[in-house]
This record gives C-alpha cells, structure tokens and sequence, in this order.
C-alpha cells in the first residue's frame, strides 16, 4: 500500500488533473477531460487522454504502472473520438452512458437503454467499468460493463467468446498503431465457435493464425502453454450457453494482459516489477509454421525439416514444381484413392490438430469408438480425442481436406489420419481400429529407426566427404538440391531458400572487411586479446569511428562452409534482446571465419564473481539484477525469438557485463555456427563445459532448453556463493557445489550458501528465493526442471509458489569423460574451460 500511495501522490504532482475522489459517478455527476475516476485500490484509472490535441478518448488504463507512456487497455470512443478537450462523460435519463462534445451532442453512446432509477458507474479494481442500480452489487445484474466490449486487451476475468443465450460475441481487435491511434486496426483475435472451438487471429478478412481447439490443458497449437507456477491459469469453457477463453491470476499485485497490436502480433506481457518493464511472455505467430495453411491440405509443417513443409506420410506434392521452389501452398495429394471398407489409419504423434470448423464432434465418446465410427463412415479422412488428459477423450472427426497441420518437437497431439492401406504397406486384416494402429506404430517405429540411422550415417558421411559434396552441390541446380544433403543440419531454410541464385541477400548480412577488423584489432596483436575460448580467440577493437567492438576469431574447426555460415549469421544477427551481446555481423577472409560482437566495458562475470579481491563489489542487488537479466534472455533465447536457440554452453564466462553492470549473454547460437543444432535430439559432438552441463547431456548428448536450464541453475547457485561448481567438483566429489546447496537446503540452511563477503541479511527472502529456484533448474530429471518462462515469474514475485526441489543431478562424478576434461591444457584459465568430445564411435 505505501509504494502505491507514494506512486499516487507523484501521479497528482505531475498531472494536472483533479481526481474526483470517489471511484463512482452518479446521474446528477458528469466527467469532465480533467477529470479522472479511480478503482477502489487506485488500481486502474478511467478518464481522458489524447496524443495529438485533436482526437480524445475515454480510456481506462493502469494507474499503479507508468511506462513510458500510459498502459490503456480499454478505449470507449475509439472510432468516434472527441474533436477537442472539450467535452465529458454523463449517465443520461435512460440509462445509457454517453460522451458528448462542446455542442452538447453525444459522439459516443453505450446503446443501453434499460429503465434505470438511481444509476451509478463506478471503476472496478479489474479495470471493469460497469453501470448497475446503487444497491446492486450482484455481477449478473450489473446494467452494462466495459468487460463487455474488450478494446485490443484481455484482462484477467474477461471473456474471448459467444454467449449464446445473449447472442453477444467478445473479441479483441488491434488499434490502427499500438500507442498512437486508439482506432480500429486491421487484426483480431476472435472465437470460433462451429465444429470444435479454436481461436483465429484476422487480418481483415483473412486468417493469418489459428490457436487449434482446446484439449483440456491448452489450445493444441501452443505446446509452451502451461498455467504458471499458480500465478497465471488458463481456462476454456465451453457449454450450450456459452464458449469462452479466459485467464485468471492468482495473487493480483501480479499484471498480465493478453493483446493483439497493430503489427498482428498476439502477444501476453506480464509486469515485471523489478524492473519496471512488460515483459513479452509468450506471443504468436511465432515461426513460418504458425503462418495459417502454410502447406496446404494434407501438409504438415515442421521447422525442423528442410523444406518445412512436407505431406503426411501416403500423399504427395499438389504442385511438385512449386514444391521444390519451397511455396507448400498448395498442399498435398493422395498418392492412393481411397477404397473405404478396407482403409487405414496413420498414426501421428505430436501435431497441432488440423483446422476443426467443420468437424463432427462426441465429447463423450472414447478413441477406440471414434476410431469405429471413422472407419465405418467412407467420408471420414481423420479422426482424434478431444482433451488429453486422464488418457485421452472426446471424439472429433474430420470430412474433407486436413488443413494447417504442424508438427512440434514435443507437446502437439495425437492424430489418426486415413490411408489406403497400401500407403501404409500393411494388407488386409480391416476394421480393427486398435490392431491398425499398433501395426502400423511399429512400422513407424521400425522406419522411424532406419531413418535415423541413416540420418546419422549421412551426417557422418557428409562430415568425412565435406569439400567433395560442397563442391558437388554447389554446381548443382537450385531444385536438385536435394534434402539428403541437408537433412540434419538444422537450418531454417526460410532464409536459406533465396541463396540459390543471386548474391542479393548479402545485402543483408553485415560484412565487415578484414582489413578494416586487422587495423582495429591492430592486426590481431597480443595487447587486444581479451581472452582465449573455446570457439576461438577474442580481440578488442576501435573502429575509426571511435566504436568499440569485440571480435571473435572463430577456431578452424568450424563444421561448417562459408555460405552456410553466412546464413547462421544472419539469423543471429536479427535476435536481439537486452541481455543478450550483440551480433555486428562477421568478416570472412578465405575460409577463416570472424564474429564482430559490441563491446562490453565489464568484460566477464566470471572475472569479478570468482576473484577474491573483486567480489565484494558485487553487492547482492547487482547480483539479483544479473540472475534475472540472464533468465530473460534466456527466455528470449528459448521461446520468444523466431527461432528457437538452445544455448549449450552457458557459464560465468559468456556472462558479460556492460557499462551499468547489466548481464549480457554471448556466444548464444554457437552452436549453429559450427552446425550442430537441433532440438530436443541426440549429438554427435558435445558442446558444452564440464561443471555445467546436465546430466543427460553429459552422458547420452540429449539436449534441450532444459539442459539449458541446468546451466542456468548451476550459474545461479555460483552467483550466490561466489564459488565455482567446477573447483568443487575437482577436488572432491563431496564438496561439489550442488550437493553442498542441497546438503544445506536440507537441512534448513540454504541461507548459509550466500557469499559471505557480501551483505544479504535485508535480502534474506530474496537469496533463499534465488537458492529454491537454482535447485529446482539443476534436478536431476529433466522434466522435473522448471521453464525459463516459470523461473522468470519465480523470481520476479515474492509470492509464486514454488515446488520442492528435488535431488540434483550429480553428472559430474560420474561422468565416463572425467579424464579427458581434466587433462585439458586449459584447465587454469578461468574463462576456458570448453571440451569439446566426439561420440560418434559410442552410438
Ligand atoms: C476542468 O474543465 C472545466 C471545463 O471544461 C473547467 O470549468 C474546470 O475549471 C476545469 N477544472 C480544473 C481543475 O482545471
Ligand atoms: C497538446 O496541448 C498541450 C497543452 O496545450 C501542449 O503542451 C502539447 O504540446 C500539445 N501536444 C500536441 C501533440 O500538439
Ligand atoms: C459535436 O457533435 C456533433 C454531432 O456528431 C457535430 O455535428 C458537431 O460538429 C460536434 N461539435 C464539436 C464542437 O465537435
Ligand atoms: C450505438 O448505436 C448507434 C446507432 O445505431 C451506432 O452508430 C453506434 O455505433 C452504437 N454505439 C456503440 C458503442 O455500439
Ligand atoms: C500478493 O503479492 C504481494 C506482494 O507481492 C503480497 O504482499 C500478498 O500477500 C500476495 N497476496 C496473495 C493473496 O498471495
Ligand atoms: C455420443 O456418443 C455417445 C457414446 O457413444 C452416444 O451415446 C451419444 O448418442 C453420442 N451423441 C451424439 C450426439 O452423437
Ligand atoms: C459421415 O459423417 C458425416 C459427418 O458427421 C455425416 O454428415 C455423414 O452423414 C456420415 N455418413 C454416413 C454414411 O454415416
């Protein structure tokens, strides 16, 4: 209350605004532009604002948040505003809420005229702004309410949907330009309600994306979508009354809203009260396979194959031709009419589900029944459970084309789509829905195997035959560049596809010339270097500018050719974030390869963090601030960017610390520079430093953001205690830094980890808070370990509730590569430590 207090007498000082104040407004009262109503708790505040002196609006906006500008998330009179300041808001005779201009004419109306005797508006802490009787505080009763009319912005408790015993349907619709023009835009965000409910994003009369129906947890397009450690929960009702989606929050000093801006992005941003910002928590579309219909009917699009866009197993190109040029819109065909009776069913595993608009739906018929009826009826071509939970249930069915289908490395559902049998490759045995299905699981199984060693058995080819097949492709044309080639190198092709022709892209890819990189770094001399890594050298330099760049001369050992470089970086150019260092561009001399980063006045965390003498200038608020920082760009790495980057070799030393001590992440996508990068897969080199490293990723080279969120987990416990993980564990397996935090955290001790040289006993919630959070990142199972976007919200509120932590992995005593990483040479320097172990001869 006291910070809001403060905050409320500091809005009074600069706005010259009187505040009328009562939070209600009665029929004998009138709102004047200078004017404001407050909710009870000065939550949200209604009154009027105008960017340009021309045009006013009657607004409702947080009045606890000043970011740059207001926060507005309700607009009444966006399409009618008001000419000049001269106007104001009153209850007339009927009842209707009306805003009238200097004339004394409305411009706006609320178009409610129910009789009405003593009227009051009153401002909801919600941001709610309704009209009831004066007594009535019954919600149902309520005359009229904004909640009804959502501007570009659902607020917790509003609704996205139909009320069909009202015929009233709620939207969301973007303003003509997010923070300039209140105006209605060109993008909605609206509900669906035909076949199986599902939310479509237009842009006018076009759909650009859909969320895919609701299957009990989450809309089956948005595997990431998980209600956040109780602080954010996510519902989809759906009844012969009524259909809606909402969202609630759980401890309300917490702010989130979810809205579309006049870009067409759908974007949840949730206040960070640490850091005074929104916070982009998730948004959508995301990737080109979120892009609506992006390979037509029957295809299914995964960011992870090259092209993206490939037809389900038994049907073919539409247009081949257009197919190999990478334009999937026209979709698939069969490769086998369809005989009915004697019919199969393809199993899919982890797809959105295909458009449901127009499907046939049985909420409580089980799969095996739906699967009888699909088979049965000859103009089923799909069929699947509608919820997932408890097994699966429901039945929804498909007649007519599959369209907007995607595939996602985890998360996604499962779909039966119908084959002749002979695209299947099993004959006879028909009707047995549960049969087929086992059947044909283990074929894909069995297929699924050979493909991936062949896969595997390609790359390693590929590895050994490099220059041979560069040159090879390279003078083949454009559409024979096969996928063999590229499958498995984990490239979007989205930007690669042009690359075929012409040089023209290079436009795009900042190239800086070598000479000009050998006279700023005064030609590679030892005095520039700032350190050794594991990925090459590193130089500081001025460009005749005057700009300071950093410059990383990456090792020859690079997996990867000059073109395919270029590529890389270019796609790493174009994530930024404030927590992550930026990318310049690179310079490329014969087939040495350059990174040309900004330069960071700090240097590396590892540097003051481990130093005896320096730590103590790392206070606890500075530490605090560099574990968020480096969570949100984590975040931003996993989950926000357009392609998602697993780090793999996050530690104190790709921390780097700008001028205001500000953490930066570098050397993020690493990883795609030499090649390496899939998701959620098994590799062939591991990449990555001991002491770090999860355990799975250690020992079998599986990798994924969570191996990502063990180094995070591992980095915060370090920047609490001041202590290396990775000296602990050199020189006794019992004082390895996780098992000490565990061992204390146990015992009711965490606090003690803190380093002592610094002062935490005013941040005492703070640092046990931080201790919780490291050792739910470094459990020992993978699925246990919290989401950046959960650790995200576990630091920034003092009241998510967190889970227990459970047993931490220990990888490091037992790792079979021990004695190869501790002969490494490197083994003293502080900034390198990176071992890099080829395991191809294990598999
Ligand atoms: C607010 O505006 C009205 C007329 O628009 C004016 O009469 C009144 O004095 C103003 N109040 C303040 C506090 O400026
Ligand atoms: C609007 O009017 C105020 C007060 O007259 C003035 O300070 C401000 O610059 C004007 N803004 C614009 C965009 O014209
Ligand atoms: C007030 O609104 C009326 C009706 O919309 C319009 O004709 C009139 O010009 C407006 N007056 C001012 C001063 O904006
Ligand atoms: C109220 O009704 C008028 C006339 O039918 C219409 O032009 C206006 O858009 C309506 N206002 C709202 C807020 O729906
Ligand atoms: C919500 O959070 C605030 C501070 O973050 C805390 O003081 C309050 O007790 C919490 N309320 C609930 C219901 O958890
Ligand atoms: C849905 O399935 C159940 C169970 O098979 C059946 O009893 C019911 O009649 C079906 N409802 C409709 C509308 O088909
Ligand atoms: C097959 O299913 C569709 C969609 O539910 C229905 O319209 C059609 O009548 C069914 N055909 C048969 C033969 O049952």
């Amino acid at each position: 209350m006291g910070g809001s207090t403060i905050l409320f007498s500091f809005f009074l000082l600069c706005f010259p605004k009187l505040s009328i104040s009562t939070n209600t407004l009665t029929k004998s009262q009138s709102l004047q532009t200078n004017q404001t109503l407050l909710s009870p708790n000065a939550i949200f505040e209604l009154g009027f604002f105008s960017y340009t002196n021309s045009t006013w609006y009657l607004a409702i906006w947080y009045k606890t948040i000043h970011d740059t500008e207001k926060t507005v998330v309700w607009v009444a009179n966006r399409d009618t505003p008001l000419q000049n300041s001269i106007g104001f808001l009153k209850i007339d005779d009927k009842g209707n809420l009306l805003i009238v201009n200097q004339s004394h004419k409305p411009v706006w109306s609320s178009n409610h005229s129910t009789p009405i005797t003593n009227p009051v508006l009153e401002l909801l802490d919600s941001g709610n702004l309704v009209l009831r009787e004066e007594n009535e505080n019954d919600p149902t009763r309520f005359l009229w309410q904004s909640f009804d009319y959502p501007t570009d912005t659902l607020l917790p408790g509003m609704k996205l949907g139909w009320n069909f015993d009202t015929g009233m349907e709620k939207h969301i619709t973007s303003w003509r330009v997010t923070n300039q023009d209140p105006s209605s835009g060109d993008f909605s965000f609206k509900l669906d309600c035909r076949g199986l409910p599902e939310i479509f994003l237009w842009n006018k009369d076009q759909i650009i994306y859909r969320s895919g129906p609701w299957n009990g947890d989450r809309f089956s397009g948005v595997p990431e979508m998980q209600p956040v450690t109780d602080s954010i929960k996510f519902t989809f009702y759906a009844d012969q009354h009524q259909v809606y989606y909402t969202f609630s929050i759980g401890n309300n000093s917490l702010f989130s809203r979810l809205s579309v801006n006049s870009v067409g992005q759908l974007q949840r941003l949730t206040w960070i009260q640490s850091t005074q910002v929104w916070n982009k928590f998730w948004y959508a579309p995301k990737d080109q396979c979120d892009n609506y219909r992006e390979c037509g009917a029957y295809g299914v699009c995964d960011t992870n194959a090259s092209p993206v866009c490939q037809c389900i197993t038994g049907f073919r190109p539409r247009n081949q031709p257009a197919w190999n040029l990478r334009d999937g819109s026209e979709g698939c065909v069969r490769k086998t009419g369809l005989s009915c009776g004697s019919d199969r069913f393809l199993h899919m595993q982890r797809v959105k589900l295909p458009d449901t608009t127009s499907v046939f739906v049985n909420r409580s018929m089980g799969l095996v029944e739906c699967g009888d009826l699909c088979q049965r009826n000859c103009s089923c071509t799909a069929y699947a459970n509608i919820e997932i939970r408890n097994g699966g249930s429901g039945c929804v069915m498909w007649v007519g084309e599959l369209l907007d289908v995607r595939g996602y490395p985890s998360g996604g559902q499962d779909l039966y789509v119908r084959l002749a049998a002979s695209d299947v490759g099993i004959e006879g045995d028909s009707g047995k829905t549960s049969d087929t299905i086992r059947d044909i699981g283990i074929v894909v199984g069995v297929a699924g195997f050979i493909l991936l060693a062949l896969g595997i058995f390609i790359l390693w080819k590929k590895r050994k035959l490099q220059p041979i097949l560069k040159g090879k492709t390279e003078k083949r044309g454009f559409s024979e560049r096969s996928q063999d080639f590229l499958i498995n190198e984990g490239v979007l092709s989205s930007d690669r596809e042009q690359s075929g022709e012409s040089n023209m892209d290079d436009l795009e890819l900042p190239l800086f010339d070598f000479n000009t990189i050998t006279m700023a770094t005064n030609n590679f001399s030892e005095e520039n270097k700032l350190g050794q890594g594991g990925f090459g050298s590193v130089y500081k330099g001025s460009l005749k500018e005057g700009q300071h760049i950093a410059v990383k001369r990456l090792s020859k050992t690079s997996g990867q050719g000059i073109e395919e470089f270029k590529n890389e970086v270019k796609l790493i150019v174009k994530l930024q974030h404030r927590n992550l260092v930026r990318l310049l561009g690179c310079s490329i001399q014969m087939d040495e390869k350059m990174l040309v980063y900004e330069y960071m006045e700090n240097r590396s965390l590892d540097a003051i963090l481990f130093d005896k003498a320096k730590k103590s200038s790392l206070d606890w608020q500075m530490r605090f601030n560099i574990i968020c920082g480096i969570a949100r760009g984590l975040l931003y790495l996993h989950q926000d960017s357009r392609f998602r980057i697993i780090h793999r070799d996050l530690k104190a030393s790709n921390i780097l610390l700008d001028k205001e001590m500000n953490p930066k992440i570098s050397d993020f996508g690493m990883a795609r520079i030499f090649g390496t990068d899939q998701i959620e897969a098994n590799t062939m080199r591991i990449v990555g430093t001991y002491g770090y490293m999860s355990p799975e990723y250690a020992m079998d080279g599986i990798f994924s953001v969570k191996s990502d969120v063990f180094s995070f987990g591992v980095l915060v416990l370090e920047i609490v205690s001041g202590k290396k993980n990775r000296g602990f564990y050199l020189a006794n397996k019992e004082l390895n830094l996780l098992g000490h935090a565990w061992k204390l955290w146990i015992e009711g001790n965490a606090w003690e980890l803190s380093d002592s040289s610094i002062d935490t006993l005013n941040s005492a919630s703070e640092v046990q808070r931080c201790i919780q959070v490291g050792l739910l990142c470094v459990q020992e199972r993978a699925e246990d370990r919290p989401t950046m976007s959960s650790v995200v919200l576990m630091l920034s509120s003092d009241t998510a509730s967190m889970s227990q932590p459970k047993n931490p992995g220990f990888c490091l005593g037992t790792n079979p590569m021990e004695t190869e990483s501790s002969s490494s040479k490197q083994e003293e320097s502080c900034t390198v430590n990176q071992v890099t172990v080829t395991m191809l001869d294990a598999r």
